[in-house]
């Protein structure tokens, strides 16, 4: 029975993969959605690269999230917001590599410790008393095979270590868009503060996992640094129901 099982779901993934490997992304111009075309290479963009069975079923389906990111690239080359793209939370880079595909002349700043989530993040966790027992360790991974799934590589800067420490050095650029997937409380909450003031007029940050129940710490970080600041966002209807800030252009 098990194994059954097994084979019917491989046969699942295999399909979904297929699919996706030849799904090109869409957009909607005028009244119908048309191939996105990158501004910059003039490419249509397609899966932006392999992912491995796991990989497709767990992070390969958002297209939502993914239509997000090209219309929000879309704005920030029409409306020439200037600033280096980043992401906070990489895991095995696949949306890191969908950042580096619609953003292929920006510098991509990649914010991971690489070995999964930090002890005093989940102390953080357990404080505001969420039980972190069945959380994802996302300590399979590493730098290497996350640069292989980057198509413009020359672009990209890794910044290992925990967060907010593996900033030095950045503290002096400024971002057009940021998307953070760290799903935990504390470094979601000063991700926010710390990319807020770098971001440029009229650029975006994307955080993840706001809706996702899994990770109730996502949704109190949003919220605390909106309240505080008296900054608002936009949810979006994606898998894990993100929220996006947009800052203003005065
Ligand atoms: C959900 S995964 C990111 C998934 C990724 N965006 C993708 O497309 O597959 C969350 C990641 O956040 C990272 N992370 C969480 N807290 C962190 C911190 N304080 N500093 C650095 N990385 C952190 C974890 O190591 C993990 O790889």
């Amino acid at each position: 029975m098990t194994l059954l099982k097994n084979v019917i779901k491989s046969i699942i993934l295999k399909v979904l993969k297929l699919i996706e490997s030849h799904c090109n992304y869409y957009v909607a111009r005028g009244n119908q959605f048309v191939p996105f075309v990158n501004p910059i290479t003039g490419v249509r963009v397609a899966q932006p690269c392999a992912l491995n069975a796991k990989e497709t079923w767990a992070y390969g389906m958002d297209k939502v999230l993914h239509g997000v990111v090209q219309l929000i690239s879309l704005e920030v080359y029409q409306q020439t917001i200037k600033g280096a793209v980043a992401e906070l939370g990489v895991f095995r880079g696949f949306t890191a590599s969908v950042l580096n595909q619609f953003f292929p002349d920006r510098k991509l700043y990649l914010f991971d410790t690489f070995k999964g989530f930090d002890q005093r993040d989940l102390n953080v966790e357990e404080q505001l008393g969420y039980n972190t027992i069945n959380y994802e360790k996302f300590n399979d991974t590493n730098i290497e095979l996350v640069m292989k799934k980057m198509a413009h590589k020359n672009n990209v800067v890794i910044k290992k270590g925990w967060f907010p420490d593996s900033v030095v050095g950045v503290e002096d650029e400024t971002f057009c868009f940021v998307l953070i997937d760290a799903d935990l409380y504390q470094p979601i909450y000063e991700g926010l503060h710390w990319f807020y003031p770098r971001l440029a007029k009229g650029g975006f940050i994307l955080v993840d996992d706001y809706h996702w129940s899994d990770y109730a710490g996502a949704k109190k970080a949003v919220q605390d640094f909106s309240n505080e600041c008296g900054i608002s966002y936009v949810p979006i209807p994606n898998a894990t129901g993100s929220v996006v800030f947009a800052k203003s252009k005065i």
